[in-house]
């Protein structure tokens, strides 16, 4: 069913996340049907460009990045939603031609989606408010990174409720409009087969990966100053953890499922000192290759210094202080340049207790492995051993596989276009709470803190190219286990 209708006013409409994700994300939902015919684009910018020069400027983006058939038909029609204003955010005397562009419906839904830096969040809102654009039914969608640390996103959240009440506001984690991630909360609460076992009594560990084979490209002014534990392990590995950790909401409304999400945050257990020099690894690209191509290492990329010691890999061993989840680690990775594109969820079942079958094989504690990928394609496996067909008692690993698109034969929506559907719906469930971002930060404070203090300790350089550097097996290898493509 399509949306109600709508404004939605795209706050750094010229720039990178507009045209590479929110466009062509609400050109396929557009192509979809899904828009309301009275769903209307302003985009803002502080070039001064007409109507017709910014849509051959989103014209031609679309057509890099719009991945299925771009419909010149659809295109067409899906163009007379968008209008472009010139506006510079963090001028208040352009707010009243914002306010009169949007119109006086007062019924109508206004999204704001701030595609900005942070630091402009807290001066865009009191301009919307001076102009009266935080009536109920505005609703502001907050992009990351919310803050480089716990207070200075404690300073922009305070900043924004000065102006706009919680349900107004939709802090985006495009990890959680991944279609995987959704199924996993239907695997887990819609069938009796797995939540039985889904605790520490049956599960020897879980291994959750966002691995990337693309360098810090043009972004390495950005990049620099943020390195991969705040660009990907306070918000999108930690909100993963929270959906395979949080214990069953009594429905699935908003609140609902974001206060188990939030205890399974507050359960995760500090690091010490100690444990930042036991259990976590930070690493940085040297020139490699990948995908047979020559690269450069990160200190030679564009814009980066070259004794910079910024991460571009993490990985660590999480623990989670509850009933459920005592003693099960949770092993977190990320990185650029890595061997390949990948993102999963893998969760190691334990072995069976007493061992009937002889062989290399059985006995193996990867015998039941549900492996949840979300790219590079959305599938799920459940590994299992099976007897080899023949006259001897020979086992070997099989899988059960779902791939959602050949099973289900629908068109793939990108992470975005369900959450802008989910935000112009009024959907704040798959968004995050402020108490969620306030916990993620103060557990990942530590870790920054103790880096941060340690430059005589560098990042460990890894090889372009590759999963990471050695002591991301070792961090494993202590618990007598591999990363699941190793093994
Ligand atoms: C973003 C990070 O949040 O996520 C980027 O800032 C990263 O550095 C991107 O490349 C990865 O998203 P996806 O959906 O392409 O895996």
């Amino acid at each position: 069913t399509p949306t109600p209708a709508f404004d939605m006013v795209l706050f750094g409409g010229t720039g990178d996340l507009v045209m590479r994700k929110l466009l062509p994300s609400l050109y396929q939902a557009h192509a979809a049907s899904l828009l309301n015919q009275q769903g209307r684009l302003l985009a803002l910018g502080r070039k001064a460009m007409n109507r017709d020069d910014y849509l051959a400027l989103v014209e031609k983006s679309a057509r890099q990045h719009i991945k299925e058939h771009f419909d010149a038909a659809a295109w067409e029609s899906f163009c007379r939603r968008i209008d472009y204003l010139q506006v510079d955010a963090g001028e208040s005397a352009h707010y009243p031609a914002l306010a009169e562009a949007v119109g006086q419906h007062p019924e109508r839904v206004v999204v704001c989606y701030l595609a900005t830096a942070p630091n402009l969040f807290a001066g865009i809102c009191e301009n919307l408010a001076a102009v009266g654009l935080n009536r109920p039914n505005v609703r502001v969608v907050l992009e990351k990174p919310l803050g480089i640390d716990l207070d200075s996103s404690n300073e922009i959240n305070d900043a924004v409720a000065h102006f706009f009440k919680e349900e107004q506001l939709y802090r985006i984690d495009h990890y959680l409009g991944k279609e995987s991630v959704q199924n996993l909360m239907a695997i887990r609460f819609a069938n009796a087969l797995f939540e039985p076992l889904w605790r520490r009594e049956w599960i020897h560990d879980v291994q959750i990966t966002i691995s990337e084979d693309l360098g810090v490209g043009t972004r390495g002014d950005f990049y620099d100053g943020t390195g991969a534990l705040r660009d990907m392990v306070q918000n999108h590995l930690l909100q993963l953890l929270c959906i395979v950790a949080m214990e069953p909401p009594a429905n699935m409304e908003a609140d609902a499922v974001r206060d188990e999400k939030l205890k399974v945050l507050k359960a995760l257990r500090p690091f010490s000192e100690q444990d930042v020099a036991n259990k976590t690894v930070r690493g940085q690209y040297k020139a490699g290759a990948v995908a047979g191509q020559p690269v450069v290492g990160y200190l030679q990329e564009q814009g980066i210094p070259a004794d910079s010691q910024t991460e571009t890999f993490v990985a660590l061993k999480a623990e989670i202080d509850n009933w459920r989840w005592a003693g099960v680690p949770f092993f977190l990775r990320t990185g650029k340049r890595m061997q390949e594109r990948l993102a999963e969820i893998v969760i190691n079942f334990r072995d069976v207790p007493h061992q009937l079958f002889s062989g290399p094989l059985s006995g193996s504690h990867t015998a039941n492995r549900l492996v949840i990928q979300l790219q590079p394609e959305e599938s799920i496996r459940l590994y299992f051993l099976a007897k080899e067909p023949g006259d001897t008692m020979r086992l070997q690993p099989a899988y059960l596989d779902l791939d959602f698109y050949k099973a289900f034969k629908v068109r793939r929506a990108d992470a975005y276009e369900r959450l802008l559907l989910d935000v112009i719906r009024g959907k704040l469930a798959l968004f995050m709470r402020r108490d969620e971002l306030v916990e993620a930060w103060r557990w990942v404070m530590p870790i920054m803190e103790c880096w941060q203090n340690s430059s005589n300790t560098p990042p460990k350089q890894y090889t372009a190219g590759t999963w990471g550097p050695a002591a991301s097996s070792a961090l494993l290898s202590r618990d007598g286990i591999s990363w699941h493509e190793e093994s």
